[in-house]
């Protein structure tokens, strides 16, 4: 078979994916798997099905090819694609109606408020607490996202958020460690704790800058880390997420767990989180990027 690689497209995480869909290629054809990459902004859908793919990888982030509408595309066309199906990937690039169903699950997730320009200021601020986060819905690699901590410069980040998202949400702020859990074909891989000396996990921070921390193992007792993974477990069936992902989580200082949002095509870029903590269960990169291959058609 011949296995097509589908990175870059058009979303803001552009950058991101075009490193990710390079690693992927260069794992798929160091093991020997016929592979070439194609990025989806330049000739579109029809130009990947002329390449009459066995199966396709999607090694795209953001709109346009993680959110469930090149899953749809794939699916007429029959040809068989990594991670997650039509509908766990339009709801995983929602973070608002991703936690509705957590909410309706029974799963944690902070409290959050739509936001628009005749919202409530001092509702919302009243309702949520300072400091707060403030989201684009429909974004990744923290594109658009500001922790708000006075009232004064809650409008400023809607503003900022808006520039990226017709949507946007206000959401609880949790304090305390921030956590990130991969999943793989059913098992789930070793917890990571992401630090970032003095500030938070922005762009910056997940790949440009090498101050950021990653602890793994993550420092959570054997029982704690237990408890996590079960979430993460329940927080991907819940959504309905398929073959790969990685799910985002904050624990507040009584040690409660807080699901943030699940990520249903995670970066696989040098920095990224997924190849480490696979690295960390004895998983090298290219045994990683051929599991995640055989995900495609399941
Ligand atoms: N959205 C980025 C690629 C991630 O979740 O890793
Ligand atoms: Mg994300």
């Amino acid at each position: 078979g011949h296995v097509v690689v589908v990175y870059g497209g058009s979303s803001a995480e552009r950058e991101v994916s075009l490193k990710s869909g390079a690693a992927v290629l260069e794992a798929l054809k160091r093991q020997g798997v016929d592979a070439q990459g194609y990025d989806l902004r330049d000739k579109g859908l029809a130009g990947l099905e002329a390449l009459a793919p066995s199966a396709v990888f999607i090694a795209l982030h953001g709109r346009g090819g993680e959110d469930g509408t090149l899953q749809g595309a794939l699916e007429l066309l029959n040809i068989p694609y990594t991670g997650s199906g039509v509908l766990a990937s339009a709801l995983g690039m929602d973070k608002q109606r991703t936690k509705q169903v957590w909410q309706a699950s029974g799963l944690p997730t902070p409290q959050s408020i739509m936001l628009d320009d005749d919202a409530d200021w001092d509702g919302v601020v009243a309702t949520l607490g300072l400091p707060m986060m403030v989201k684009p819905v429909h974004e990744g690699s923290t594109l658009g996202i500001s922790i708000v901590k006075t009232r004064e410069a809650l409008k400023a980040a809607y503003h900022e958020a808006a520039q990226f998202d017709a949507r946007v949400m206000a959401e609880r702020f949790v304090v305390g460690d921030e956590y990130t859990v991969a999943l793989l074909n059913g098992q789930v891989l070793p917890a990571i704790r992401v630090e970032v000396p003095g500030g938070f996990y922005d762009y910056e921070a997940k790949y440009i800058s090498n101050t950021t921390q990653y602890h793994l193992p993550c420092g959570l007792s054997a029982l704690d880390e237990a408890e996590l993974a079960k979430l993460c477990r329940e927080a991907f069936a819940a959504i309905g997420c398929e073959g790969w992902g990685r799910v985002d989580v904050m624990r507040d200082a009584n040690g409660q767990f807080w699901l943030i949002e699940v990520n249903t095509v995670p970066g696989m870029t040098d920095h990224s989180l997924v190849p480490q903590a696979a690295a960390h269960a004895g998983i090298t990169f290219d045994e990683l990027v051929v599991q995640i291959l055989e995900t495609a058609g399941k």
